[in-house]
């Protein structure tokens, strides 16, 4: 399996969602060996951010893109290389007020593609992102899974939507919840990891 990792949150190493996410490496590396694994940090990459250049770009074809035009399309035609060539995405994905980190925005803007990632076919708008599966490790100060709160989580929902759009059929989301609150804190990463491991041990 090629699997591609997404490290979206600037805390590194010390970051919930990045260790949620490398235990979901390690289940996914144990099941699949051999796997091969290539990692894109969305914070230390120089993402642009989705402007007027960038949609002429995607709307202009190949051969009669200027220069200018050449330069804009490159972190989308080298973020979709990377994403096309993957069979399994895992994605951080720390909560900042309520949703995704802005760069994991800018990155889904650069591979969100009509004739690329998406077409508009006779049968309404197909996906063509086929045969991949994603997996989440969603990380928050809050509980967002369940009780008063779970309207405002605008990650899982949102994330389900736009991959679910572009063709992804297979979404698995894992969390670590409860990160700020006393109480739970203490036992949120435990507890995301036993989840992760009970899901691999089927
Ligand atoms: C700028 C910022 C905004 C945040 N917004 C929320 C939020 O809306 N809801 C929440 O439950 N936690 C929020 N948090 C807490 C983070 O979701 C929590 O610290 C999480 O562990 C961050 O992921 P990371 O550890 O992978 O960096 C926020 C943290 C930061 C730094």
């Amino acid at each position: 399996m090629k699997i591609l990792r997404l490290e979206t949150s600037f805390q590194g190493k010390a970051s919930k969602s990045f260790q949620l996410g490398n235990a979901i490496l390690e289940n996914l590396v144990k099941k699949y060996p051999g796997s091969q694994v290539h990692t894109r940090n969305l914070v230390h990459d120089e993402i642009p951010h989705f402007n007027e250049i960038h949609f002429t770009s995607f709307a202009t074809p190949v051969q009669d893109l200027s220069t200018e035009l050449k330069r804009a399309v490159q972190y989308s035609n080298n973020a979709i290389e990377e994403l096309m060539e993957s069979d399994i995405i895992v994605i951080d994905v720390p909560m900042y007020n309520f949703t995704i980190p802005s760069s994991l925005k800018a990155w889904i803007d650069h591979i969100t593609r009509a004739g690329v990632t998406f077409r508009y076919g006779e049968n309404g708008i197909e996906g063509l992102l086929k045969n991949k599966k994603v997996y989440l490790a969603i990380a928050s100060g809050g509980i967002y899974s369940e009780g008063v709160m779970k309207d405002f989580d605008f990650t899982e929902k949102y994330l389900r939507s736009v991959l679910g759009f572009l063709g992804v059929q297979e979404i698995f989301a894992f969390r670590v919840e409860g990160v700020a609150i006393p109480g739970i804190k203490e036992e949120a990463m435990p507890k995301a990891i036993h989840a992760v491991e009970e899901a691999f041990a089927f």
